[in-house]
């Protein structure tokens, strides 16, 4: 739920001045001391905002704080500047009403930072969007370009504007900004050539110097030395918490985002430093044969520096320092500057640049910001214009500002009864006359066109003849002697003959907001404001896009012998624009106050205070808001604050809030001129009446809160012992519960434990019985298997000597085994034939001599190299390997081939050796040792080769019944110049078989391959031969036959198998 809060809550002192009671300057000053003391800065007349400057950052300028005043009413929340911002908003959104925010206050009391708290609550609360967010950074980035340019340190103020300014902020009909127009007022242009003791001048004088490039300066031909320039006052050059350098950045940024070129920007700078190289140009005099003093410009080289910058010809501007022409009509005389001329042209230049030069900026600024839109725009106008200045001495300038807020207390005045007459009409109130002071007197005093005192002066500034501030003060003693707010000591009014407060060359005025003592002396100089024409022309003249537009008047093609509009009529001109600009939208005011002079936190001066209160007319203020009902509130929240004060509002009132407020008045008897019933609002003349509500409110709201403790105290009493009642009920339920629950669990064990004592003996009773019947089921179990035993005993006894009698020979070829008797004796019966076969076949192998062994080993070699693979093999079986067949140790004929042969003969006999041309063959002896083979001459025993197993590769059979086998030899071999060997035998089993066992018995050499193929390759000298086996019957009748058919291919006919 919202919380509904309203001004008048929490309130320190009063939070608007129109409820102080009594009203008096003592009341009113004290009050404002109270609220700043406790932080409240702001305070109400009604819906003027008085400002304080705290002199310090307080935390109520957050985003939370935005968003707490956004969219409530005015008088909802504390005093805020961001009430009255979003009051203004609002109705300029909402009720399409052009708004006017006119902030006033003496220098230093704030005014500039409280535009700038209204600026940034209205772009904090405006619509979003990327357009409408580049127009609000550009509004607010206009902001440090001004105040570099146009701002300055004071002994008031650090940073003190040195200008007025008012911007119209223009919106589109959904509130959100198009753009905006800025207007100056009056630059404090002297401030360029002399700066008082203790203030400076322009920030961006020193801003340039300290925060510029060397380049930079380089460029613009300056030094960063403040010292070296005589317009620059050293005595409070630098400013405490203020970096210049920073500052020179951030201006750089925002004319970059408020959309400057980089040359305009140059430009500027260098019209800066132009002013700079102005202050230090010398003069010296110089005596001419007239007589005369002429001036002579001492040190040229800033001259020709600042010409150089500018593009002006330093001829030309040496001459229009030293020389003035005056034109009349048709004549053009010219006449010589003396020193001091000279110096007074100087500065009337410095300060003609510089302050044109901030014009400029506005109107570029203003080129920026413009809308880009013509649709029709709503206006919120802020003008941070400066306050009523009474100082020591007062001169022209306090004068022309004064006269500024004369008028903007008359259109305050006319504006605050407007409204508050229309809000009469509006609520149906009679109106009853307001008692004010009418300040119209005192602005006709000043701007009248026939007698006032600015006309007057023009007057006097145009009069031919000596003119001088005399003269005119002698003017306006006769003019405005009659008036009642002008004093002069010699007015013909003689009450001030003998005022000594009022010299000589003074004169009074009797302002609105006090009386201001003004000194007449240069008056007529800075209303003339006067550039001599030389120098207009010159700067004219120059090379430099700038400068040329700010001097217009210089340009020849345009002389103007009229003489140029006086200071004061321009700024009566514009104020006068200004005043009609500010009368068609609806004002909202701020009325800015410094608490003390230090520029301290927490120190509140009294006598400032007043000083301030009387001239910005704040009591006036009052009276007026007070001079018909200082009070109004709409029906609905007066009958919701106070409906508790009476019987049959309380606490629900059913009909409309209006005649709820009447029953409510009545029945509290305050008077009827106290207050009238308006259409919407009641409206309350008195604040007494007001604090009497409120006073019966608090003590009513004490009463409340009494019944409402009561009514609680009673209700937490109550529930307190319900809630005990319960817990009791809740305990003795638990506990009742909780009895039976034992109880229970009682009788259950013991239900338990007698249960289990009858299991248990039911239990043993039955574990006897079984035991006794598992003990009868054990003893038949044994009597059958001895039985069954005894059985199977005799039957494998008459098993066994059965198999005994009808046992097998021990031959192991013998397969006979006596057929089983019993089916159950199957497996022991095959298992027992098994180990008999293996014990014969042991008791066979027992019996064999080492050259049986040898033998059959060599039987079994035969077998595992030929079996299923040659057809030969089968017939081999039958046939002992006996080695030697030739008888060669015996038989003589061989005795000297026996005695070749060094090892042992393992095999000797016949082969046919198979001639390697023509496939016949011939017979030789076959010698097998353990190293070689060796193949000699049947008859004769004479070695035809001799071959070492090494050389051998491997030998190829066919897998037919034939004899052939050829013996591969090792390719490079000694034995392998001939080619391999083809030879036949009947016993080849034998021979390949010995072969190959001596290879596989020997460590040296491998063992040799047998191929066994019906086709194999053999190499016969060069030629690689192919034996092919062609099984058929050969011609001749031999069984085989060996045919060599060409070089490449050996036939062998074998029979078909
Ligand atoms: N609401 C504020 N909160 C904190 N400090 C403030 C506030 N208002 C003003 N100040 C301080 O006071 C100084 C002077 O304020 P500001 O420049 O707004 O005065 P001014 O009325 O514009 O004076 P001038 O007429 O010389 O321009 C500021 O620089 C700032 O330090
Ligand atoms: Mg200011």
């Amino acid at each position: 739920m919202e919380v509904k809060t309203s001004l008048l809550d929490n309130m320190i002192g009063v939070g608007d001045m129109v409820l102080i009671e009594p009203l008096s300057e003592d009341t009113f000053i004290e009050n404002l001391r109270k609220r700043f003391e406790h932080n409240e800065i702001y305070t109400y007349i009604g819906s003027v905002v008085i400002s304080m400057n705290p002199y310090k950052s307080l935390p109520i300028y957050t985003a939370e704080k935005v968003e707490e005043y956004r969219n409530r009413n005015f008088y909802e929340l504390s005093p805020h500047i961001y009430a009255l911002a979003d009051e203004a908003y609002r109705s300029l959104r909402d009720q399409d009403k052009d708004q006017c925010i006119l902030i006033t206050g003496e220098s230093g009391a704030g005014k500039t930072e409280a535009s700038k708290f209204v600026m940034s609550y209205v772009a904090a609360v405006c619509g979003k969007g990327q357009e409408v967010n580049k127009v609000k950074e550009q509004l607010l980035q206009s902001n440090p370009v001004l105040e570099a340019f146009g701002n300055a340190k004071t002994v008031r103020n650090d940073n003190s504007s040195r200008f007025g300014k008012y911007m119209d902020i223009e919106f589109d009909f959904k509130g959100d900004p198009l753009g905006g127009v800025i207007s100056n007022y009056l630059l404090e242009k002297s401030r360029v050539v002399k700066q008082p003791r203790g203030e400076r001048n322009f920030h961006i004088f020193y801003q340039l110097l300290s925060g510029a490039s060397d380049d930079t300066l380089k460029k613009l031909k300056l030094d960063r030395d403040f010292s070296k320039y005589n317009y620059l006052s050293l005595d409070s050059a630098t400013v405490n918490g203020l970096d210049d350098a920073a500052c020179f950045r951030t201006v750089r940024n925002a004319m970059q985002i408020v959309g400057f070129m980089e040359d305009e920007v140059q430009s500027v700078l260098e019209l800066v430093a132009a002013v700079l190289k102005l202050g230090n140009l010398e003069f010296k005099p110089e005596s001419r044969c007239n007589g005369f003093d002429e001036s002579r410009i001492k040190d040229k080289n800033d001259l020709k520096e600042m010409c150089e910058l500018l593009g002006i010809e330093q001829s030309v501007l040496e001459r229009a320092f030293s020389f003035r022409t005056v034109e009349a009509k048709m004549e053009k005389v010219s006449t010589t500057l003396n020193v001091a001329q000279a110096y007074y042209a100087r500065d009337a230049l410095a300060k003609n640049l510089y302050s044109r030069l901030f014009s400029w900026l506005v109107n570029r600024i203003n080129e920026s910001i413009k809308a880009q839109t013509k649709s029709r725009k709503k206006v919120m106008g802020v003008l941070d214009i400066y306050g009523f200045e009474i100082f020591e001495d007062n001169s022209f300038e306090q004068f022309i500002i004064n006269y500024c807020n004369e008028k903007l207390q008359q259109i305050f005045i006319e504006l605050t009864l407007r409204e508050e007459q229309e809000e009469y009409i509006r609520e149906g109130i009679e109106w009853t006359n307001i008692e004010y002071f009418n300040n119209a007197i005192i602005c006709d005093l000043i701007e009248n066109n026939k007698n006032g005192i600015l006309a007057m002066l023009d007057e006097e500034c145009l009069r031919p003849g000596t003119v001088t501030d005399e003269t005119f003060l002698d003017k306006l003693n006769t003019v405005c002697a009659e008036h009642q707010h002008f004093e002069s000591r010699q007015s013909k009014n003689s009450k001030f003959l003998t005022d000594h407060s009022l010299p000589h060359n003074c004169f009074r005025i009797q302002h609105y907001a006090g009386k201001v003592l003004y000194r007449v002396e240069g008056f007529v100089d800075k209303n003339n404001d006067l550039l001599y024409r030389d120098l207009s022309q010159a700067m004219y003249k120059a090379n430099h896009s700038l400068i040329k537009i700010l001097f217009p008047e210089g340009n020849p093609a345009k002389v103007n012998l009229k003489r140029p509009l006086t200071a004061g009529f321009q700024f009566r001109a514009s104020v006068g624009t200004l005043m009609k600009n500010l009368l068609t939208k609806n004002p909202n005011y701020i009325r800015c106050i410094k608490p003390n002079d230090k520029k301290a936190a927490h120190i509140f001066t009294d006598s400032l205070v007043c000083h301030q209160v009387r001239y910005l007319g704040l009591m006036e203020n009052v009276r007026v808001r007070r001079a018909g009902y200082a009070f109004r509130q709409a029906y609905e929240p007066c009958l919701e604050r106070y409906k508790m004060l009476c019987k049959q509002t309380w606490p629900h009132w059913k009909g409309p809030a209006r005649e709820g407020v009447e029953v409510l008045l009545k029945n509290l008897q305050v008077p009827a001129e106290e207050f009238a019933y308006g259409r919407s609002k009641i409206f309350i003349r008195n604040p007494r009446t007001l604090f009497f509500l409120e006073e019966k409110r608090r003590q009513c709201l004490e009463d409340l809160a009494t019944l409402i403790q009561k009514i609680y105290r009673g209700w937490k009493c109550r529930t307190h012992f319900l809630l005990l009642k319960k817990s009791q009920v809740v305990v003795a339920a638990w506990y009742r519960r909780f009895a039976q629950q034992k109880k229970y669990q009682n009788i259950r064990s013991s239900a338990l434990v007698v249960q289990s004592y009858i299991r248990g003996w039911k239990a043993r009773k039955l574990l006897r019985e079984l035991k006794h019947k598992k003990r009868c089921e054990e003893a038949v179990t044994t009597i059958s298997a001895y039985w069954h035993g005894t059985q199977v005993l005799n039957t494998m006894q008459k098993y066994f000597m059965g198999l005994k009698k009808t046992m097998p020979s021990m031959s192991p070829v013998d397969k006979s085994w006596p057929a089983r008797p019993y089916g159950f004796l199957d497996g022991m019966h095959q298992e027992l034939r098994r180990i008999f076969h293996l014990w014969r076949c042991k008791k066979y192998r027992s019996q064999f001599t080492e050259e049986k062994k040898a033998t059959y080993e060599e039987k079994l070699a035969a077998s595992e190299l030929f079996k299923d693979k040659k057809a030969l093999y089968p017939s081999s079986v039958g046939q002992p390997f006996k080695g030697d067949y030739v008888e060669i140790t015996k038989n003589p004929k061989y005795q000297k081939l026996n005695s070749l042969v060094e090892d042992k003969v393992l095999l000797a006999d016949v082969v046919s050796k198979i001639n390697r041309a023509n496939g016949k063959g011939a017979p030789r002896i076959f010698l097998l040792t353990k190293k070689s083979l060796v193949l000699a001459d049947q008859k004769t025993g004479q070695v035809k080769a001799s071959v070492p197993l090494l050389d051998l590769s491997s030998v190829s059979v066919s897998t037919q019944s034939d004899g052939f086998f050829a013996l591969k030899l090792k390719e490079g071999s000694t034995s392998a110049a001939k080619g391999d060997f083809l030879l036949s035998s009947d016993r080849l089993i034998e021979i390949i078989t010995k072969l190959h066992r001596i290879g596989a018995a020997s460590a040296e050499r491998n063992q040799i391959n047998i191929d066994i193929s019906d086709e194999f390759l053999v190499q016969f000298k060069q030629d690689k031969v192919c034996v092919k086996f062609i099984p058929g019957t050969p011609k001749n009748g031999n069984g085989v036959a060996c045919k060599r058919k060409n070089n490449r291919l050996l036939e062998v006919s074998v029979p078909s198998p």
